[in-house]
């Protein structure tokens, strides 16, 4: 096993009605005038933002608001925020929402605790030195965002998606009420559910070395997300199975199932990005269309974890030898995909590029990469090309 660092300061506030407390966590924390972040408008049709006032008004904490977060969200609306937080004496923002809300409220974060453009951290150029704090209510469980350090934006001009992880922008609280998932589109559950099963693969399919106590929470994680998911792609007003998910994904981003492992492999997430930077598809959609082809390409180099997934969380039967083992762990992997209606192909999900996309696709991950991917096989410009060619 590896020598590992886990930091988890994020305090999670898990169960119904728990966005009341909004207001009380936002004084604990020391927020004085707050930004109030969110989307297109779901918090909104559900009341969740005024039940967030009402929270805030108790505690006689006064608000600005920021609305208009889109899917994949942009780095424009993070300039008008940082300028926002700055002319209103701001000291704390609040993030409603999934992921692109919670990754816009960190961006806006940096912008205002760091000198200079916020984009250059994302381009490389800087590293950051503090963050605004950040708090969270939770109303998609996919990205993890609410515990993790990362930070995703995309930048119009180039149509260029980036992350920036730092220790900083872990969020200071995240209100997690598995009810406030049940209005979302069967789509985006779906959607959800991949992405959280891609964070813990990502931190599995390793050759770095790995730790069983690791292997057990991942492979603990990876089965209950799928059984629940199964069970939210019929029934999706299930309390339970909403909260098991929406645990799960915090759990699965926040590094736990990653401890000890060496090397986290996020080829697949740094393909993805590129994905959803041009096309603006869902990420969790984007990972399901690429990922058995990643895995087809790489799995020769890393198949003593393959045939370890396909027996312990596919429960494959093994038979054959190592590579049928690991190949039918792959299959039965998208098979589960097709149930809970994802893609698992470009074209099932709805994208065709041509042949100088697929080119400008695999030159975009190969720059934001260094061209230099992955753990389970380290990938380059030809080895992405090739997965993008296979994803067709
Ligand atoms: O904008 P609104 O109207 O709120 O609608 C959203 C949006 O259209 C809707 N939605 C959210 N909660 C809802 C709801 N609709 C009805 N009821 C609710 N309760 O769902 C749509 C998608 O929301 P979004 O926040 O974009 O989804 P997600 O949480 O999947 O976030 C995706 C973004 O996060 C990045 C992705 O790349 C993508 O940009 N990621 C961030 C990570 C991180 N910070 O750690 C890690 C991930 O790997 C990922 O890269
Ligand atoms: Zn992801």
């Amino acid at each position: 096993m590896n020598n590992f660092n886990y930091y988890t300061p994020t305090k999670v506030v898990f169960g119904k009605s728990t966005e009341e407390q909004t207001g009380q966590l936002i004084k604990e924390a020391g927020g004085t005038k707050v930004l109030i972040h969110y989307g297109g408008g779901s918090v909104k049709r559900s009341g969740l933002l005024d039940r967030i006032k009402k929270s805030l008004d108790a505690e006689q904490i006064p608000y600005a608001e920021l609305g208009g977060v889109v899917p994949n969200p942009r780095l424009s609306l993070v300039y008008e925020g940082i300028e926002l937080v700055k002319k209103e004496g701001i000291d704390f923002i609040l993030a409603v929402g999934g992921g692109s809300a919670i990754d816009s409220a960190k961006a806006i974060g940096y912008g205002v605790a760091n000198e200079g453009d916020v984009w250059e951290l994302y381009d490389r150029k800087r590293t950051a030195t503090g963050c605004l704090p950040v708090g969270v209510v939770l109303t998609l469980a996919a990205t993890g965002s609410e515990m993790s350090d990362s930070s995703v934006i995309t930048k119009e001009e180039g149509w260029i998606k980036r992350g920036y992880s730092s220790d900083y922008a872990r969020p200071v609280f995240a209100v997690m009420n598995p009810e406030l998932t049940m209005t979302l589109p069967d789509y985006q559950t779906a959607c959800g559910c991949t992405d959280i099963l891609m964070h813990t693969m990502e931190r599995y399919f390793t050759n770095g070395g790995n730790m069983e106590i690791t292997d057990s929470i991942a492979e603990g994680l990876m089965r209950t997300v799928m059984v629940n998911a199964k069970i939210l792609a019929n029934d999706p007003q299930n309390y339970d199975a909403r909260a098991e998910v929406m645990w799960a994904g915090s759990l699965s981003h926040n590094g736990l199932t990653g401890c000890g492992n060496g090397g986290n492999d996020f080829a697949t997430h740094a393909l993805e990005h590129e994905i959803s930077g041009m096309f603006d598809v869902a990420h969790g959609a984007g990972l399901a269309a690429l990922w058995g082809s990643w895995a087809r390409y790489v799995y020769r180099d890393c198949l003593h974890r393959f045939q370890k997934f396909a027996v312990r969380v596919m429960s494959v039967e093994e038979s054959g030898t190592l590579e049928d083992t690991a190949l039918a762990g792959i299959r039965a992997f998208e098979d589960f995909l097709h149930e809970i209606h994802m893609p698992i192909s470009m074209s099932e999900l709805g994208i065709h590029p041509t042949d100088e996309q697929i080119e400008e696709l695999a030159e975009k991950c190969s720059i934001a990469s260094g061209d230099k991917k992955g753990s389970a096989k380290v990938l380059h410009k030809a080895d992405m090309l090739e997965i993008y060619r296979m994803a067709r």
